[in-house]
């Protein structure tokens, strides 16, 4: 490997890797996976843990990983091997690979099965009420499909065309009508039971397994311990500030995920619900939602077609990970990378499919039923492998790249960061490490 980075794209601006990155970190995690975590984990004890492991876990690494990107401008594996050639670090990076093949395969099916969720709603508008949702098990496998000819089709036009357009007008969009289905909620009889028990914590149902998922779930969210930053990071320029990026996706991001819960919450209360429905939840509770709500079908499809599109950037993201490997390393053109991982994410992802669609009516409502082979793929990829991959990064840091390393690399662009560089290596040497191996261990061997 010649220590010459391969000619490759760059942001337009600071606020171009802003919005792809938020576009990334928003998605599915906040709107689909934070309700459905939160709520079975203890509510407001969920929260409170998740607030805290974003802070003290998350941020640290997020600066971590944008950095590894940005001081070698290559993809996970090209990272590691241009720090350490030839060494079994490599290994990190071919992990980092597969898990976002991994999560892009079962994600894409939910991201299908919202989509099939706004065409119910567009042939509600347009036939009325008679229209069934039968045959579902098929349309779910068609729309997971197409999500991912979406996301290739996205992805093989380069990061920075399709992206930066995209989100800017979007995302506040999206902002918006959440904002405006919450005011709904709030007003519905009883609904302020459900803020009370999303704000409340009940600190004796902290478990390891609550801190475990709430600290995936923020790694999740971020889209983190997978080289996903670390590649956003690599087309940043040494102009930019790696601590106004990256905060600023932490801060919007958990901001988003917030506003889901006080969506989803209050409605489950007042409605009738259980919180703790499990993947479920969200297409449990909407419906109900949109059908009490005046021009409810408008709203629902407004609300599906965002959810798609945010959705949209965080598979732009997953595929862009291992597309960039391919690129880079293997020199296959961008064509030829995405419609192969495209097509690989498709086949491990059937069976996902099968599993919410197929085994189940859908009038029971529980596509997804409680160790479906969705959740158990969800549990590996997005619980495990990113904590497994947070963790790993931050020994490698400390072991081969060097924290003194990674820190002036954060300061080129934030001068100011010097005040704080103390304190984040001792994050990145002691606390994070430290934390996720012992929540691993306590949830592994308990
Ligand atoms: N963060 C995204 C979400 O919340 C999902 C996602 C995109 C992701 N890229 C990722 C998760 C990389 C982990 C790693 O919906």
């Amino acid at each position: 490997m010649s220590a010459q980075a391969p000619r490759r794209g760059e942001w337009g601006s600071q606020i171009g890797f802003i919005l792809a990155a938020a576009g990334s970190a928003v998605g599915l995690g906040n709107i689909w996976r934070f309700p459905y975590m939160a709520g079975q984990n203890g509510g407001g004890a969920f929260v409170l843990v998740y607030l805290v492991c974003v802070l003290v876990i998350a941020l640290p690494v997020m600066f971590l990983e944008i950095s590894l990107g940005r001081a070698t401008h290559r993809n996970p594996v090209g990272a590691i091997r241009a720090v350490a050639p030839r060494s079994a670090w490599r290994a990190l990076g071919y992990l980092a690979l597969l898990t976002g093949l991994g999560i892009l395969s079962y994600y894409s099916v939910i991201a299908g099965k919202v989509m099939t969720y706004g065409a119910l709603y567009i042939r509600k508008l347009f036939i009325g009420e008679a229209v069934t949702y039968h045959g579902a098990t098929f349309e779910v496998v068609i729309y997971f499909a197409l999500f991912i000819v979406l996301t290739v089709l996205v992805v093989s036009g380069g990061v920075q065309r399709g992206i930066e357009r995209w989100a800017k007008i979007l995302m506040p969009m999206l902002v918006l009508i959440m904002v405006a289905i919450i005011v709904r909620c709030l007003l519905l009889p009883g609904a302020m039971e459900g803020v009370k028990w999303f704000v409340t914590p009940d600190f004796s149902k902290i478990t390891p397994r609550v801190i475990l998922n709430a600290m995936s779930q923020g790694f999740f969210s971020l889209s983190l311990g997978m080289g996903a930053m670390l590649t956003y990071g690599s087309y940043l320029s040494k102009k930019d500030s790696i601590v106004v990026c990256g905060t600023s996706v932490v801060l919007f991001d958990t901001f988003i995920a917030i506003l889901a819960g006080f969506m989803i919450f209050p409605a489950v209360f007042a409605l009738g619900g259980n919180p703790a429905a499990g993947s479920t939840l969200i297409f449990q509770v909407l419906p109900k939602v949109f059908g009490g709500m005046k021009g409810g079908v408008l709203v629902a499809i407004v609300f599906f077609f965002l959810l798609c599109v945010a959705a949209l950037t965080s598979t732009v993201s997953l595929l862009e990970v291992v597309t960039a490997y391919f690129v880079d390393e293997r020199r296959w053109s961008r064509r030829r990378s995405v419609w192969t991982i495209g097509g690989a994410a498709f086949v491990v992802g059937l069976p996902s499919a099968f599993d919410m669609a197929g085994l189940r009516p859908w009038t029971s409502m529980v596509f997804l039923g409680k160790h479906g082979f969705l959740e158990l793929m969800d549990f590996l990829w997005g619980n495990l492998s990113l904590a497994i991959g947070s963790l790993l990064l931050c020994v490698f840091a400390i072991t081969v790249w060097g924290l003194n390393n990674a820190g002036s690399e954060i300061e080129i662009g934030s001068p100011s960061f010097s005040r704080y560089r103390g304190l984040w290596i001792f994050f990145i040497k002691w606390v994070c490490p430290t934390f996720i191996a012992i929540i691993l261990a306590s949830k592994l061997f308990s």
